[in-house]
């Protein structure tokens, strides 16, 4: 299993919600948290004006994916997320060594889907 976390723009939420439950992945945290980039924070201006902000608003989202899910869930986030402008986010993915469904004490893949 991997974490796949990723730090997207805060209007990529909806569509991204929908897009992954269309294909089947049904669990997701989000946090909105604020950061910067390559840019510093400086090439991106918040509601257009505010170009002196340079920790910028953005959403962090979770999902923990089967292996052979990751290529696809990661296309998801890419088509949903790309503007093509500066600050359209990240994407990390990292190794996950156990899941537990708490209800039911299911393991693994099993607690994931
Ligand atoms: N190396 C990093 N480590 C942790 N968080 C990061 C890192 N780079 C970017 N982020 C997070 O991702 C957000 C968006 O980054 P951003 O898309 O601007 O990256 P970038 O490398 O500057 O790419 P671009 O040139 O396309 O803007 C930042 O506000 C920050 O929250
Ligand atoms: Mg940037």
């Amino acid at each position: 299993m991997k974490k796949v976390t990723a730090i997207l723009r805060p209007s990529t939420l909806e569509p991204l919600k929908d897009a992954l439950i269309a294909q089947g992945f049904t669990g997701m945290s989000v946090e909105q948290i604020r950061g910067y980039g390559n840019q510093l924070g400086w090439k991106e201006s918040y509601r257009g004006h505010e170009n002196f902000v340079n920790l910028i608003p953005k959403i962090q989202i979770v999902l923990i994916v089967d292996d052979k899910d990751v290529e696809e869930v990661i296309d998801i986030i890419c088509e949903t997320g790309r503007t093509g402008e500066v600050g359209d986010g990240k994407i990390f993915v990292s190794p996950i060594d156990e899941v537990i469904r708490i209800r039911t004490g299911e393991r693994g893949y099993d607690a994931i889907h």
